[in-house]
């Protein structure tokens, strides 16, 4: 018998006895509670009463293609979408894929194994996030691919502050943060034919219905759930996401997108530490380039920053 027999019983929401669902299906109770153990580890909350047997108190907010479709508004950004659920990465299955695959794939997963960060760093990915990595295939030289990493940025925040009202500032280059606390972060990987941008591979890690309690305190991380009291749709955040990341896409290199972008960030004007190939600068983030590059006002003189990891060194008020 499969949890899925199981569910037919119980998905109306009322009391169901052991016996009766054992019977009707010809099988042993113990058999029902193997189903019911199986079901609750997939993430379904369910009650159990010695007089009244059991009661599906709430489904899981599992990630399902045919879910995020029933109301996708897009024309061709995840109109081909996976929903696995556990991978090494979510990257990686993009990257194997992505010569071949459609430009606008969407690669989901409820869990990633080796889910990485910017720098190599390790990405907790434990069910309850959006673990999602978009393939992208813009005509571009590989000189302007700053321009996709802007786009999603604010299409992230925009989708965050539309749906929840709670503002996802840019924090340089494209962490978004919440309250100062890292909700998302993005990690985009290319590949280029000689100067053109062959495709994209935008890993978005959104910390959506995740307990960030147990994440080391130096991630400073903070999760939706945390910060609303209650946990949200996956579904409607990524389908909502992947109707602004299209309509930003559209507009990718506009004045509109680098200025939004530039608006929505919490890096200009602070006090920095910017970590990059010619080492350690320390600063105020004096502007944003249209180009994505951090002007950075140290000792050593105006800097030019095109890549690197940014620490804020003092919280706003202060800056
Ligand atoms: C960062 O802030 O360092 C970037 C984190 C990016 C995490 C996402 S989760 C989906 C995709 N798959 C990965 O392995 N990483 C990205």
């Amino acid at each position: 018998m499969a949890g899925q027999d199981i569910l037919s019983f119980l998905g109306c929401g009322d009391w169901v006895s052991g016996e009766e669902m054992a019977s009707r299906q010809g099988i042993s109770r113990a058999a029902v509670w193997k189903q019911i153990k199986n079901l609750k580890a997939r993430g379904y909350k369910i009650e159990a009463s010695t007089k009244k047997g059991y009661r599906l108190a709430k489904k899981p907010d599992l990630l399902d293609a045919d879910l995020i479709h029933s109301s996708l508004k897009t024309k061709w950004l995840g109109k081909d979408l996976c929903c696995r659920r556990e991978v090494s990465s979510t990257n990686e299955v993009a990257r194997s894929i992505a010569r071949d695959c459609q430009n606008g794939t969407v690669i989901l997963a409820e869990i990633q194994t080796q889910g990485r960060g910017r720098l190599c760093r390790p990405w907790a990915s434990p069910p309850g996030g959006v673990w999602m990595s978009l393939v992208l295939k813009p005509q571009m030289p590989l000189a302007q691919v700053f321009r996709v990493n802007m786009a999603v940025s604010v299409a992230v925040s925009r989708s965050i502050h539309a749906l929840y009202g709670l503002n996802a500032d840019i924090k340089w280059p494209n962490d978004l943060l919440i309250n100062e606390r890292k909700i998302c972060g993005i990690l985009m990987e290319v590949s280029a034919e000689v100067d053109r941008l062959e495709y994209a591979v935008v890993g978005l890690g959104i910390n959506a219905n995740v307990d960030v309690s147990g994440f080391p305190a130096e991630w400073n991380s903070t999760s939706l759930s945390q910060e609303l009291g209650r946990e949200v749709s996956r579904a409607e955040l990524i389908q909502k996401i992947l109707q602004e990341m299209e309509e930003a896409y559209e507009k990718m290199g506009s004045k509109e997108i680098y200025e939004e972008w530039r608006r929505r960030s919490t890096t200009l004007g602070r006090q920095v530490r910017i970590t990059s190939l010619e080492g350690d600068l320390t600063g105020e983030a004096v502007d944003l380039a249209e180009d994505g590059a951090l002007l950075l006002r140290a000792k050593e003189g105006l800097k030019r920053i095109v890549a690197g990891d940014c620490v804020h060194l003092r919280p706003l008020e202060d800056s």
